[in-house]
């Protein structure tokens, strides 16, 4: 029997009599025609997730809905800009290199929220000249070159204070802080976030709208985004009893998780927005402030997962244990090139044989890529069919977040290509690199 979970694959995915069909086109036929290793996108399941977010935002919060901004970060190429832009919702995007993917397809500049942490002034110039609704400001160096080059242009631009509330997210559990020991963001504890509302207030060509905060991934339980809600909002208070006016935007950024493996689940976005919304109205209620429009930034809960990786097995090892076990060891022909998440954070995921029935007993297994590094390991501990032979193909569902976006190209391998399936039709959204594409960049 196959070890597939449609929990863990993306909607249209299932395994029919013995073999793996994503959105209508068999794993088997991909690899043939486009090679592997190959991120497959379920073109359907996307837009889907897209459009739930968008409707539990707007169902959960009614008037005060403000933009869902997909995180371009977790993955971006010109289609999924047309098929964010075609959903209606907005893009967040942290480079001038983001940016420039929005324009290549007209992305709506007013859905366009531009954050990082060092924005280079041609980023803030770009993004100032094609209108961006928003630009997240991370510094006071920051707020100074954001307003001196929007004076410039004759722009004045709105601008959200990117906070640090002192909540740290990860998974099941959050802790608060109280210093914020991070790269991101203006210091709620220290009073840094104050400051900077005094700092933007002063400058004519900057408008402040609102707040923001992101407080980190693969977050299952609301309690973390209810704790950073619950702070910026005594802060928005504090706004409007100093300055008499309140500011109408509230950004609580991305973060929401998803399965991986079987046994997690991935949140309904309905649920997460209704009981989002119940703890943010509560807060403006006790700290007596009229409710802003409230946006969100999901990226992995939107692409991550629509993408199945397949991989063509190359070898099959068996290595003796100390214990008088043996772990066999399965050599794929991508690895920490197209998923550095299981080396860089421990990431777990699923991997079934996508082209046929599986028919031996299982054996304690590791799935390893091809580069020249023992931690080149896409998954630690997985019981795979003994049977299992190069030639074999192997898929890894979830793989749409962080995974081409974080590519690289470690031992000159080449980035994989893109293909989007639907109704049965594969088609290539991002080409597979060649050598001669890395060849190219050399003098
Ligand atoms: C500011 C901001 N917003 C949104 C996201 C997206 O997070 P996720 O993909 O976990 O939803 C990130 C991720 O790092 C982020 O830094």
């Amino acid at each position: 029997m196959s070890a597939f979970d449609a929990a863990v694959f993306s909607s249209n995915s299932s395994f029919e009599l013995d073999h793996l069909t994503i959105g209508g086109v068999s794993a088997s036929q991909l690899a043939a025609e486009f090679g592997t290793p190959l991120y497959v996108v379920d073109e359907e399941d996307f837009i889907t997730r897209a459009e739930n977010w968008r409707n539990a935002l707007s169902e959960s919060f009614g008037e005060n809905a403000g933009n869902v901004y997909y995180a371009a970060k977790s993955f971006l190429n010109k289609e999924i800009a047309r098929w964010v832009n075609s959903v209606g919702i907005g893009l967040d995007v942290c480079t001038g290199g983001e940016l420039a993917v929005a324009k290549a397809v007209n992305f709506d500049g007013a859905r366009i929220e531009l954050h990082g942490n060092n924005k280079s002034e041609l980023e803030i110039s770009e993004a100032v000249q094609y209108g961006v609704h928003t630009i997240v400001v991370d510094s006071f160096f920051e707020i100074e070159r954001v307003a001196r080059i929007s004076s410039e242009f004759g722009v004045k631009q709105r601008v959200l204070i990117r906070v640090t509330p002192g909540v740290e997210a990860h998974t099941h559990e959050f802790i608060s802080t109280a210093h914020e020991d991070v790269k991101f963001g203006f210091s709620l504890a220290s009073g840094a976030a104050w400051d900077a509302i005094s700092d933007i207030k002063g400058r004519p060509s900057l408008e402040l709208v609102g707040l923001h905060s992101h407080i980190g991934s693969q977050i299952f339980e609301i309690a973390g985004f209810a704790a950073a809600a619950e702070k910026l909002i005594s802060l928005l208070a504090k706004y409007r009893d100093y300055y008499g006016s309140e500011l109408p935007e509230l950004d609580l950024g991305g973060g929401c998780g998803i399965n991986y493996v079987p046994g997690e689940y991935t949140p309904d976005p309905f649920v997460v927005m209704s009981e989002l919304a119940k703890v943010v109205r509560d807060a403006c209620a006790r700290a007596n402030i009229k409710m802003p429009r409230i946006s969100i930034e999901p990226g992995r809960a939107i692409v991550g997962p629509t993408t199945t990786t397949l991989y063509t097995v190359g070898t099959t090892k068996s290595v003796e244990l100390d214990d008088g076990s043996s772990r066999t060891y399965i050599s794929v022909d991508g690895g920490m090139s197209d998923n550095i998440r299981p080396a860089l954070y421990g990431a777990q995921y699923l991997a079934i044989i996508a082209n046929r029935l599986p028919l031996g007993p299982t054996q304690t297994s590791r799935i390893v890529g091809k580069h020249c590094e023992s931690g080149d390991i896409l998954i630690r501990e997985i019981h795979m069919s003994s049977d299992i032979q190069p030639g074999d193909l192997i898929a890894i569902p979830a793989t749409g977040a962080y995974g081409r976006s974080m590519a690289s190209n470690y031992n000159h391998l080449t980035k994989p290509a893109v293909v989007a399936v639907r109704d049965g039709a594969a088609r290539i959204i991002t080409k597979r690199e060649s050598i001669a594409d890395i060849l190219a960049m050399d003098i």
